[in-house]
């Protein structure tokens, strides 16, 4: 399932970063932004329970988060943007890394390091890597979470491209994304179209 999340400040920030003139400066500013936004959507179904509270004027029931704890785990390099700020939200969340490139002649995913929460399997995790293009990254990421034991995944991205998210659904029907945009497809690099470049690239002004 694809949860695209069409708010206005949503995509208004997102275009601001498609533009080929912004800078690394405000294209790190609006991802984490965007990155912010796009968990307050994934994380509508948080469990919550009502638990007493005194307030200065009486004692009242009020809703508490609760259920599994969770999990942030970023997709290196470009993912980890979006877990730094996404952690000011859930600061209590343990945050993991998989680092993964993509080849450039055969953009399959390279695996380099893996470092994840040891408790895994008892939290709800959020996996963050701002571009879901082939789907080859995200859905190697998604099967050592799971050989890790994890069994509540969501995937959030700030674009997607349809082949990446037919990865997805191939591969893990059970991992939901949640995506600002998905956009047109992949062009003959495997960048996405109309896309917004390299992700990583530009969050950390390596071109
Ligand atoms: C980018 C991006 C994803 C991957 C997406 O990372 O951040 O991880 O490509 O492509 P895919 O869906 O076709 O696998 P990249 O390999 O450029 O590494 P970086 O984040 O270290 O720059
Ligand atoms: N990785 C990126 O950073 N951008 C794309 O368009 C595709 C893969």
């Amino acid at each position: 399932m694809v949860t695209v999340v069409t708010h206005p400040l949503v995509q208004h920030k997102l275009s601001v970063m498609r533009d080929v003139r912004t800078g690394v400066k405000e294209f790190r500013e609006l991802a984490s932004e965007v990155s912010l936004l796009l968990a307050y959507e994934a994380m509508r179904d948080l469990e919550v329970t009502q638990e007493e509270v005194t307030t200065p004027i009486t004692t009242a029931e009020f809703p508490m988060l609760s259920g599994k704890k969770l999990a942030l785990v970023a997709i290196l390099r470009a993912g980890l943007i979006m877990t730094d700020s996404i952690v000011q939200l859930v600061p209590a969340a343990k945050v993991g890394h998989i680092g993964l490139y993509r080849d450039p002649e055969t953009l399959g995913p390279v695996a380099y390091y893996n470092k994840l929460p040891t408790d895994i399997a008892e939290r709800r995790v959020f996996l963050t890597d701002p571009m879901l293009a082939t789907g080859g990254s995200a859905s190697a990421a998604i099967a050592s979470l799971k050989a890790a034991g994890a069994t509540s995944i969501k995937l959030m991205c700030i674009l997607a491209a349809p082949e990446g998210v037919a990865v997805i659904e191939r591969d893990h029907p059970d991992v939901e994304i949640v995506v600002a945009a998905l956009d047109s497809h992949l062009n003959d690099h495997g960048y996405i179209v109309p896309g917004l470049g390299d992700a990583g690239d530009r969050i950390y002004g390596t071109k």
